[in-house]
């Protein structure tokens, strides 16, 4: 047991999945595992281990923003020995050519957060995704028929940003969309030399003001998460 999560040793398998919410992460152990088993309510952030085509793999809730994520990812690794972390989420569009239901992963994550600031000092570090990982990501795409977009996204510490105009600044230096979580997740897997990788599907438009519906939002999330767990 680690300090938010209730498992002990060895519940959880070496590739995770990694929603915000953990009640997602619930319906994703349920719709895709076989034997789902249940790791963590600490909190009601529900942890599950199943196997997808016969492979061990877990899903857990990690919270919003990048502090909650960073904690999760830290005991995740350090007490539970997880070698893998899939973000999937979601994220609004910075680009006029990411569209709504599009499907983007982050090669690199550009950041507004305090944390890899305090962590080196004013300088800027570049947090990256796992290139195999990422490359195994467009390869069952490609397989799958599954349309992807790629590039840097932001991970932002504002959902209701006080400027809503300010999402240009990041647009016209090629940033795609914006969520809450990559440039913690990316750090923390790279200080404890594992891999990791986000997934996101875009639930709104900063540019056109567009949203998706919850029911649009389940569907396009499937393919999210079949590619998620080809990676297992
Ligand atoms: N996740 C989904 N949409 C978002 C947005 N507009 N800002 C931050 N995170 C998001």
């Amino acid at each position: 047991m680690s300090i938010h999560i209730e498992a002990k040793k060895g519940d959880i398998a070496e590739t995770i999945l990694l929603p915000g919410d953990p009640v997602r992460a619930k319906w994703i152990a349920e719709t895709f595992f076989d034997n789902p088993v249940c790791f963590n309510k600490i909190r009601n952030m529900f942890g599950y281990t199943g196997n997808y085509k016969g492979k061990r793999v877990s899903v857990m809730g990690t919270g919003m923003g990048v502090p909650s994520i960073s904690i999760y990812a830290h005991e995740l690794i350090t007490e539970y020995d997880v070698k893998n972390l899939i973000r999937v989420g979601s994220a609004g569009s910075y680009q006029e050519h990411i569209k709504i239901r599009d499907i983007v992963l982050a090669m690199s994550a550009s950041s507004n957060s305090g944390a890899n600031e305090l962590r080196f000092g004013g300088a800027d570090y570049a947090p990256t995704a796992n290139f195999d990982l990422f490359h195994k990501a467009i390869e069952t795409a490609k397989r799958k028929h599954i349309p992807l977009k790629a590039g840097n996204v932001l991970t932002s510490d504002e959902f209701y940003e006080d400027n809503f105009e300010s999402y240009k600044k990041w647009s016209k230096f090629g940033v795609l969309c914006v969520e809450m979580e990559t440039a913690g997740l990316y750090t923390i897997a790279a200080k404890h030399q594992v891999n990791a990788l986000t997934i996101l599907t875009i639930s709104d438009s900063l540019v056109t003001g567009e949203r998706t519906s919850s029911k649009e939002r389940e569907t396009t999330f499937k393919d999210m998460i079949d590619i998620a767990l080809e990676l297992a």
